[in-house]
């Protein structure tokens, strides 16, 4: 009888509080690496998966009325990798993009990409550009692909761009602040996001979402991303929600 009530509760309180939901979520997609080698597979089954399982956590993050998703897919500390690696990866990229109608399928989801070009070849740069404005009136949901991105990278990139605009009499240096800076950002258009999920069992940040991250709430786990379920997220949200956001308050 115990047991019963006990199990009973449990189902209660893995239910997703619709009115409370994150308006954004980032995830650092981690743990493909160990998940191949585990199997005796190389790296790159271990990012095939990943990308599978992209395409089902962005569908269940839609479904459950997320507004914006922000994945870490490629940072620009990933080229060090070595060559066959990030070979791979680019491929795995630029399929993805190519087969992005059935991805999408009835989904009312757009798709941005933030980072810089820099190092990208022109083929993948120009399959990002058909997916961003092929999607960009969907509305449902914001899937956001870091691709080529650094958080310092993206800082200095915005101060680059204020300082220029301060040296050619566009703006005063009294015009500066947070605000500012974040119209700067690769992320201008969206909101901060709420929730940052992290697989794996890594606890770090590595160049994420730096300047936006201020007060996200974190979730760490030690799934790896080829094994991550919609249960997990779902899971993931209802700890969100138990969570006192203060953002410096009391
Ligand atoms: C980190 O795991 C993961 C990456 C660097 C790549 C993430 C990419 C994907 C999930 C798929 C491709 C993306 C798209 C948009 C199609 P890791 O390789 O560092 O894992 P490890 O720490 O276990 O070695």
């Amino acid at each position: 009888m115990f047991g019963l009530l006990k199990k009973k509760k449990q189902l209660a309180s893995s239910a997703i509080d619709y009115n409370n939901l994150p308006e954004h979520i980032g995830i650092i997609m981690d743990g493909n690496g160990r998940w191949a080698k585990k199997r005796g597979l190389p790296r790159s089954a271990g990012h095939s998966m990943g990308a599978r399982v992209l395409e089902q956590i962005t569908r269940a993050a839609g479904n459950i009325g997320i507004k914006y998703l922000t994945v870490y897919a490629f940072s620009t500390e990933n080229w060090s990798r070595p060559d066959d690696e990030v070979k791979a990866l680019m491929k795995l990229i630029g399929e993805y993009l190519d087969d992005y109608r059935r991805i999408i399928g009835d989904e009312d989801m757009r798709v941005r990409f933030i980072g810089s070009k820099n190092g990208l070849t022109d083929d993948i740069i120009r399959k990002m550009h058909v997916v961003e404005e092929a999607t960009k009136d969907n509305k449902s949901i914001t899937l956001n692909i870091a691709l080529n991105y650094g958080g310092r990278d993206e800082i200095v990139n915005a101060v680059r761009s204020v300082a220029q605009k301060v040296s050619d009499g566009e703006l005063n240096v009294s015009d500066i602040s947070e605000k500012l800076l974040s119209e700067h950002m690769y992320t201008h258009y969206m909101p901060d996001p709420d929730f940052i999920i992290r697989p794996s069992g890594e606890q770090r940040l590595s160049n994420f979402l730096l300047w936006q991250s201020a007060y996200s709430e974190f979730w760490y786990s030690n799934i790896n991303w080829p094994d991550f379920t919609r249960a997990d997220l779902e899971r993931a949200i209802v700890d969100y929600q138990s969570r006192n956001r203060r953002f410096g308050g009391v």
